[in-house]
């Protein structure tokens, strides 16, 4: 492991101003995204997408750091035969691979979660690698409800998260660690602060135990906020306030960026967290977005699936990558959405 060149990779994925798109969507999500522009799922229609996207040459090469590829995605090439993975090198930006399989039921602890993934994770990090990925990620997903989650839903999760890791370290690929705390219930933003706060400290706990270096991984969390169901909204200021405390209480300063994911935040809530949460600053660690939903949905509607609106989808793109790359340095203002509606 060379654990310069991580750092190196990692400290330029949280760069000022820019951020990471996460376009690693399982052929499930991006189906249930596409059937809400009634676009057909085939294979053609992803790559065109995708490659839409890649192709924004503002947002691409001023405001996003790296993408989050899905395995299908890494082996696609662009309708000229260019390799999806060299547009988006050719952009500036570095290529990422989301490694696991998705989500299984854990067993004596209902309605929990546990990520899969780790089984011959260490050969497809190989030809990941030797492919053009510097980095990947990992998502676990913790639930809030009633009685959950469990100390085991936690700690299982955290030790493979940990287990990825080290993997991805020892391939010499930068692992995104993303212990998703989900926004999906009625719980305040006081117990999702507690929550976030039991799974940081473990997942840091197992990072330490597996000997995973700090320097060479970005941590990608959920925003202390409200449940989307609970009666009570936190403000931007709170989310930003609460967030940025627990975060300071958790993440050690070796670690070199956080790239917060949207997890079902409206587009502009999502970029006025993260430009509330510079305000606080100075911060210990670089402070960034990677997102998939709020920077997706605008290009989404835009482009609807037909070829005369590439122009309009790319546009809608980069306007988001342009506002969550100020909100990076702290310099977005609401009028700014306005003047671009
Ligand atoms: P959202 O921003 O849509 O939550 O997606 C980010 C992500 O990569 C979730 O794993």
């Amino acid at each position: 492991m060379n654990l310069t060149e991580l750092n190196k990779v990692a400290t330029a994925m949280v760069a000022s101003g820019k951020g990471i798109l996460a376009a690693d969507e399982s052929s499930g999500t991006i189906k249930k995204r596409f059937d809400a522009i009634g676009v057909e799922s085939t294979e053609d229609n992803r790559r065109d997408y995708r490659e839409m996207l890649f192709r924004s040459r503002e947002a691409m090469s001023q405001y996003i750091s790296g993408v989050i590829l899905y395995d299908e995605t890494i082996w696609q090439d662009a309708k000229d035969g260019t390799p999806l993975v060299r547009l988006i090198e050719q952009s500036g930006a570095i290529p990422g691979i989301k490694v696991d399989e998705g989500t299984q039921a854990l067993p004596m602890c209902p309605g929990e979660l546990v990520t899969m993934g780790l089984d011959r994770l260490a050969e497809r990090l190989k030809t990941y690698y030797q492919r053009g990925a510097r980095f990947a990620k990992w998502r676990a997903v913790i639930d809030i409800g009633s009685g959950i989650p469990s100390m085991t839903a936690i700690s299982v999760n955290a030790h493979a998260l940990a287990r990825y890791a080290a993997l991805c370290q020892a391939a010499q690929i930068v692992p995104i660690v993303e212990p998703e705390v989900l926004m999906d219930g009625d719980h305040d933003i006081d117990r999702c602060h507690e929550v976030t706060q039991r799974v940081l400290n473990k997942t840091f706990q197992e990072l330490r135990v597996q000997r995973v270096a700090l320097e060479g991984m970005v941590l990608k969390p959920n925003m202390a906020i409200s449940g989307k169901k609970s009666p009570k909204q936190a403000s931007v200021e709170e989310v930003a306030e609460k967030t940025i405390r627990l975060l300071k209480a958790c993440v050690p300063a070796a670690v070199p960026g956080i790239a917060f994911l949207s997890g079902g935040q409206s587009d502009e809530e999502a970029t006025a967290h993260l430009n509330a949460m510079h305000k606080l600053g100075p911060l210990p660690w670089g402070l960034t977005f990677s997102y998939g939903r709020a920077l997706q949905a605008a290009p989404q509607k835009a482009w609807a699936g037909k070829a005369e609106n590439v122009a309009a989808g790319q546009s809608a793109f980069s306007h988001r990558a342009r506002m969550n790359g100020l909100a990076s340095r702290g310099e977005w203002q609401s009028s700014l959405e306005q003047k671009a509606a």
